[in-house]
C-alpha cells in the first residue's frame, strides 16, 4: 500500500482551496454544453462536453493534481508548448528572443448575443510573460446543436514570432473506451468508412497534398464513447475542419486514460512568422455532439450545413444533366445540342457542360492541352456558349459549365505568358499530375486572373446559371516565386486563404450563380470551402454500388442535399460493372439527382423508366431527401448485404424510404426492417414508386400508424443483388384514416 506523504496532502489540500475556478463559462446550445473553469490570471480547464446540466451550479471539482509528473490532471482548453505538458500542444510558438515555451493564463471573456440562433463566447488567453493574446471563439448554434470553434492569435514582441503549429481545437474526453469513425479513400473511392477502437499513444489523420487534400482522408471523424458507434445509442462526437488545405487531426490517449483530441491546419513544412500587432486565424472546426448515436449527429449537422455550411441550402436543387461521361472530350455543337433535347424531353432541368469547350491554340481535346486558355473553341463550338446556353433556356432548361481556374497545362497560352504564376521549388523540376501544373495563388495577380476567369466565363451568356469548379491535382516541389525566401512555409496557409478571398470576390458578385465543388470528385469535401458552393460532386465513381457506400459516410456529416449523385451508364465506365437502371436510379435519388450519360443510350423502355424516375423524384422524392431528416435504418458495412435508409419530412407528414441489396444472401433470407422517424400517433399509407418490372414490396399497399411501422416494421422484397425498392410513406389525414 502507498504511504501517504503528509506534506503533499498538507500541499494538495492547500491548492486545492485556493483555486477555486474564479468562473465556470457555460457554452450551450438548445441540447449541448461546453463546460470550462477559469482561474483568475491562471488557467482554463475543459471540463465537460455533454447533454445539458439542468440548474445554475456546477460545482468544479478539482483533479488529483500530480505536480511532480503533470501540470495538472485536468487539461486545459488550448494547451500551449511548455511546462508540464507533454502531448501535442494546439500551440507551439518560438518566442522572439527565441524561447520555445508559451503558458498561457486567463485574461477574460465576453459572450455576445449574434442573433436569435447565434452566440458567441470568446475566451481571452495571454501568455504569462510575453505579450502573446490568444482568442477561443465558440460560436454556438442553438437549435441545430453545433459549435464551431477557431482561434486568433496575436502579438507584440519586439519582433516576430515563429508560429510552429496553431490549432484550431483542443477537445479532452474521458471514457473506458474511444472508439473513432473515420473516412478513408483514394480517386473513385473517396469516403470508406473505417472504425477502430483507440489504444495508447497516437492516432494522426492528415494531408500533405495542399490541394484535393481530401481524397485520401476527410478532415473530419465521429468519436464513440464506451462502444463502437451505433445509429441511435451511445455519446457520440462529430468535428469536422472547415479547411480546403493541409490538416492533421490527432487522437492521443494519454497515461491518464484520457483523449486528448487536437485538430487544425498540419504544421508539417508550415512555420508561420507573426510580424508583431498582425494576427493569425484558424479554420473553424465544426464540433457536434449526441446523446443518442450517429442518427442524431448527421441531422445536427445536416441542419447545419443546409443554413450555414454551404450556399443555397434552404431551396430544391436541379436535376441535371451533366456531359462528362457521355462525351467526354469528344463533342460538336450538334452532340451538346441534341443531348440537350433529350434530356429536356426526359425531365432534366439543368444542362453541364463539362470539360473540353475551350483552347484554340491549344484546343482542350484531351486534358494534355488547353487548360488557363478560358475561350470557347470555335471549331467545336462555332456559335460559342451563348447559343448552347440560349438553347438549353428555349427547351425550358438552365445551363451550367465546367471551369478548372486553379490549373494549367504546359500547352497552354498561359503557362507559356505566365511562367512566373506556377508553383515550383526553386530551379526543380515543376512536376505535372495529369498533365497539368498549379498557378500560385498567394499571388495576387494570380487571384485576379481567377476572379477574372469567373467573370468571362460567365459573361459569355446571361443564361449560364451553374458553374462547376474542378481542381485535379495536389501540390507537390512547392514553392513560390511571389512569396519571399523567408516566407516559402507560407504557402500552404496562404494558398487556402486566398482561395477563400477569390470564393468571397466572386460570391459578392455572383451570389445567385449554383457553383458545384468538384476536384476529382470528393477531392475538396471540407466546410471550409462548402461555405461557397452549393453542392460537391461526391466522387468520379459513379457505379451504384460504390456509391451506395460512399454516400452512406458522406452523408454520415454532409446533407443530401449537396450530395451530387448521377445516373450513368451500364457497364459503367469506371469498374465495368453491369447494374439495372432503376438501382441506377434508387441510388442516385438518395442524394440531388443527376445523369451523367449519352441520353441518347436511353431507349424504348429505358427512356421511359427514366421519365419516369426523374418525374417521381421531382414531385415526392426531391423535397424529403434535400430538406428532410435522414434516418438509416441499415448500413452497407453492416455486411448483411441489404442498405436501407429514410428521409422524412420536418412535420413528419412524409417520408421517403431506399433499400438496397447488394449481395446474394440464399434463396431463403429476406430483408425487413422498422422505419424511423414517424409520429406514433399518425396513420401512414406505404405504397412503392418508381417500380420495376417486379414489385419488391410485397404488401402492396400498407396502412397503419407510425408505431406499427416503427415497432413491427415492413418486409420487402429485394432478394437478388441490384434489387432495390423505393416506398412513400404518407400521413393520412386524421377524417380519413378513421
Ligand atoms: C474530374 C471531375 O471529377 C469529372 O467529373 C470531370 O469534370 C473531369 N474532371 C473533367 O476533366
Amino acid at each position: 500500500m502507498k504511504q501517504i506523504r503528509p506534506i503533499a496532502f498538507i500541499a494538495a489540500l492547500f491548492l486545492s482551496l485556493l483555486c477555486q475556478a474564479q468562473e465556470m463559462i457555460r457554452i450551450s446550445t438548445s441540447d449541448h454544453e461546453m463546460v470550462m473553469a477559469a482561474y483568475n490570471a491562471g488557467p482554463v480547464h475543459f471540463v465537460y462536453w455533454g447533454e445539458k446540466v439542468q440548474g445554475d451550479a456546477f460545482p468544479f471539482q478539482p483533479g488529483k493534481n500530480q505536480p511532480d509528473t503533470q501540470d495538472d490532471i485536468t487539461p486545459r482548453i488550448y494547451p500551449s508548448y511548455g511546462g508540464r505538458h507533454y502531448l501535442t500542444p494546439a500551440l507551439r510558438l518560438t518566442h522572439s528572443d527565441g524561447v520555445l515555451t508559451t503558458d498561457l493564463v486567463y485574461a477574460g471573456h465576453t459572450v455576445s448575443v449574434l442573433d436569435e440562433n447565434r452566440k458567441e463566447t470568446v475566451i481571452s488567453l495571454k501568455d504569462r510573460i510575453y505579450p502573446v493574446t490568444v482568442s477561443v471563439r465558440f460560436l454556438a448554434y442553438q437549435k441545430e446543436n453545433v459549435i464551431a470553434q477557431s482561434v486568433t492569435l496575436s502579438h507584440s514582441e519586439p519582433s516576430q514570432v515563429v508560429v510552429e503549429s496553431i490549432a484550431s481545437s483542443f477537445i479532452p474526453f474521458h471514457a473506458d473506451s474511444y472508439w473513432l469513425t473515420h473516412f478513408n479513400g483514394t480517386w473513385a473511392h473517396e469516403m470508406q468508412l473505417e472504425e477502430e477502437r483507440l489504444t495508447h499513444g497516437q492516432k494522426v489523420i492528415e494531408s500533405k497534398k495542399g490541394v484535393r487534400a481530401t481524397q485520401s482522408e476527410n478532415p473530419s471523424f465521429i468519436l464513440s464513447l464506451d462502444g463502437p458507434l451505433a445509429e441511435d445509442s451511445g455519446e457520440v462526437y462529430a468535428g469536422a475542419l472547415a479547411w480546403s488545405g493541409n490538416y492533421r487531426l490527432v487522437f492521443e490517449l494519454d497515461e491518464t486514460g484520457r483523449l486528448g483530441v487536437t485538430s487544425g491546419i498540419n504544421p508539417f513544412a508550415s512555420e508561420l512568422i507573426l510580424e508583431p500587432g498582425k494576427y493569425l486565424e484558424t479554420p473553424q472546426m465544426i464540433l457536434s455532439y449526441s446523446p443518442a448515436g450517429a442518427g442524431q449527429l448527421s441531422r445536427n449537422m445536416h441542419d447545419w450545413a443546409r443554413r450555414y455550411g454551404m450556399t443555397h441550402g434552404d431551396v430544391l436543387h436541379p436535376v441535371l444533366l451533366n456531359s462528362w461521361e457521355g462525351a467526354y472530350f469528344t463533342f460538336d455543337e450538334k452532340t451538346i445540342i441534341d443531348m440537350i433535347d433529350k434530356a429536356a424531353s426526359a425531365g432534366v432541368e439543368m444542362f453541364v457542360l463539362d470539360d473540353g469547350w475551350f483552347g484554340n491554340r491549344h484546343p482542350r481535346n484531351g486534358d494534355n492541352a488547353g487548360l488557363g486558355d478560358w475561350q470557347v473553341n470555335r471549331k467545336k463550338l462555332p456559335r460559342g456558349i451563348d447559343h448552347l446556353a440560349d438553347h438549353a433556356v428555349s427547351k425550358g432548361m438552365r445551363f451550367g459549365i465546367w471551369i478548372e481556374p486553379e490549373m494549367v497545362n504546359p500547352d497552354s497560352d498561359l503557362a507559356h505568358k505566365h511562367p512566373e504564376w506556377i508553383v515550383r521549388s526553386g530551379e526543380r523540376e515543376v512536376l505535372t499530375m495529369r498533365n497539368q501544373w498549379l498557378l500560385d495563388l498567394t499571388n495576387p495577380e494570380v487571384q485576379d486572373f481567377i476572379v477574372k476567369t469567373f467573370d468571362e466565363v460567365l459573361g459569355q451568356s446571361d443564361n449560364i446559371s451553374y458553374v462547376k469548379w474542378d481542381a485535379n491535382r495536389h501540390v507537390d516541389n512547392v514553392g513560390s516565386t511571389y512569396l519571399p525566401a523567408d516566407r516559402q512555409s507560407h504557402f500552404w496557409y496562404e494558398y487556402v486563404r486566398r482561395l477563400y478571398d477569390v470564393y468571397e470576390r466572386i460570391r459578392a458578385k455572383h451570389p445567385d450563380i449554383m457553383i458545384q465543388l468538384c476536384s476529382s470528385g470528393g477531392g475538396r469535401l471540407d466546410y471550409g470551402a462548402l461555405k461557397y458552393h452549393d453542392e460537391f460532386w461526391a466522387s468520379d465513381n459513379t457505379n451504384a454500388l460504390d456509391r451506395i457506400y460512399i454516400q452512406h459516410s458522406t452523408n454520415l456529416l454532409f446533407p443530401a442535399i449537396a450530395t451530387g449523385s448521377h445516373v450513368s451508364t451500364s457497364p459503367n465506365h469506371q469498374t465495368d460493372m453491369l447494374i439495372p437502371l432503376k438501382f441506377r436510379f434508387d441510388v442516385a435519388m438518395g442524394g440531388r439527382l443527376g445523369m451523367e450519360l449519352q441520353p441518347s443510350s436511353l431507349v424504348g423502355e429505358e427512356y421511359e423508366f427514366s421519365c419516369k424516375a426523374i418525374a417521381v423524384y421531382k414531385d415526392f422524392v426531391r423535397p424529403l431527401v434535400q430538406l428532410g431528416d435522414l434516418y438509416r435504418l441499415e448500413s452497407p458495412y453492416s455486411g448483411t448485404g441489404w442498405s436501407s435508409h429514410m428521409h422524412v419530412a420536418k412535420d413528419k407528414s412524409e417520408a421517403v424510404m431506399f433499400a438496397y441489396c447488394m449481395k446474394y444472401n440464399g434463396r431463403t433470407t429476406f430483408f425487413s426492417t422498422r422505419l424511423k422517424g414517424l409520429d406514433p400517433e399518425s396513420v401512414y399509407k406505404v405504397e412503392e414508386i418508381n417500380e420495376g418490372n417486379v414489385p419488391s414490396f410485397p404488401a402492396g399497399t400498407l396502412t397503419s400508424t407510425g408505431d406499427y411501422l416503427m415497432k413491427v416494421g415492413l418486409q420487402l422484397r429485394i432478394d437478388k443483388p441490384f434489387s432495390s425498392c423505393v416506398l412513400k410513406i404518407s400521413k393520412i389525414p386524421c377524417s380519413d384514416s378513421q
